[in-house]
């Protein structure tokens, strides 16, 4: 079995990359590299026979077709990510995230080859209490979240209009290893470690469903495995933390004072409260098997232990977004 695995140098698709190859499966990684892509995340497996890299785009036909020729499946993580990107900039989000996905949902028919499309628990919208199951109704609200959402949608139309099998992940929150430090976690963790303030959007009430790296990973592979064609399967804990006991956490883990956290403007339109209803994987023979505090302490850790692989990232053009960003919102 060859897997097309888009996105690989990324942070979740990076780890899955690596999990596939474990199990022996052969992988091409296609990723265009754009700011989040790193192929540091990858240099254990980079000479590996079972494995190959591909730089280009997932909008780009010809270089997709190819590739999904060799292949058996397609499992989708290439996306822009970032929500304060998306409401800054939108037009990325619909090219990568909609128009590529719908390159990869012709190359997939075409070729008569299975697709699995990693969506997120983002496109329910905010749930003040309880959990979304997924036949619940999409309510994305921000341009990230909308561009996935009508990803999940072509995905859906292609299962009924040609019998394409496909499959959608909708998982929460990821943290872990390798995420790039624009994300809450990465973001904290690195700017505690050089004494800069922790930049909280409002209250810091705002809680998610955080998921170790490697627990999705797991999931996604067992969707990849059993799922069965036109399902969605939501992927998550079942347990929320908020923003401000993240941080508290972090800063505990770091020996750092509390005084560094910092209350700024609030995200425009900012989701209070993610949670989704993950019975149906489970069903599959899944279950997260890493508690937050296992999960947070090894992520910090890694993050001590990894300087080099942030300090890289946290200058040059990561300046040029976050300088500004912050900026506006009063840090
Ligand atoms: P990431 O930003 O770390 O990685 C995205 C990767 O996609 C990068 O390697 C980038 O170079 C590549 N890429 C971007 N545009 C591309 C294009 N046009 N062609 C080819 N490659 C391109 O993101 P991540 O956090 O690893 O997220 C991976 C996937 O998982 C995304 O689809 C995201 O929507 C989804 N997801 C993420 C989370 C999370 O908490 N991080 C949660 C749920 C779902
Ligand atoms: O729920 C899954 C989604 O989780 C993924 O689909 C997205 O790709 C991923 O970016 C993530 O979205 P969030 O907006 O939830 O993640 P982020 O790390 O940006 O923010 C998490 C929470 O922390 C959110 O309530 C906003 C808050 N936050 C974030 C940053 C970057 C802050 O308070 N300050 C910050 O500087």
């Amino acid at each position: 079995m060859t897997v097309l695995v888009t996105g690989g140098a990324g942070f979740i698709g990076s780890h899955f990359v690596k999990l596939l190859l474990k199990k022996n499966v052969d992988v091409i990684n296609l990723d265009a590299l754009t700011y989040s892509g790193n192929l540091e995340n990858l240099k254990e497996v980079q000479k590996n026979k079972k494995y190959s890299f591909v730089k280009g785009n997932i909008q780009d036909p010809k270089t997709v077709n190819r590739l999904a020729k060799k292949c058996s499946a397609i499992v989708n993580f290439a996306a822009e990510t970032h929500v304060d990107k998306s409401i800054a900039d939108p037009a990325s989000f619909i090219k990568t995230d909609v128009i590529g996905t719908h390159v990869l949902l012709e190359a997939a028919r075409k070729n008569d080859i299975r697709m699995i499309q990693i969506s997120t628990d983002e496109v329910y919208g905010s749930i003040p209490k309880g959990s979304f199951s997924e036949s619940d109704p999409l309510r994305p609200t921000s341009p990230y979240s909308s561009s996935k959402a009508s990803a999940d949608l072509l995905t859906l139309s292609y299962v009924h209009s040609y019998g394409l099998d496909a499959c959608i992940t909708r998982s929460s929150n990821n943290y872990g290893p390798n995420q790039y430090p624009e994300k809450i976690i990465p973001l904290f963790t690195t700017n505690a470690i050089e004494g800069k303030k922790l930049p909280i959007y409002g209250s810091g009430k705002q809680s998610r469903d955080w998921i170790f790296v490697t627990d999705n990973c797991r999931a996604v592979d067992v969707v990849l495995r059993k799922g069965k064609k036109g399902q969605i399967y939501n992927i998550g804990t079942g347990k929320n933390v908020n923003n401000l006991d993240v941080t508290k956490k972090i800063l505990r883990l770091l020996k750092k004072d509390q005084s560094l956290i910092k209350h700024i403007s609030d995200r425009p339109g900012h989701d209070q409260r993610y949670s989704i209803n993950n019975s149906k994987i489970r069903k599959l023979g899944w279950k997260p098997t890493v508690t937050f505090d296992q999960g947070i302490k090894t992520t910090v850790d890694w993050y001590q232990q990894n300087e080099q692989w942030w300090k890289k990232i946290k200058t040059g053009e990561y300046l040029k977004f976050y300088k500004a960003h912050y900026k506006k919102l009063g840090l």
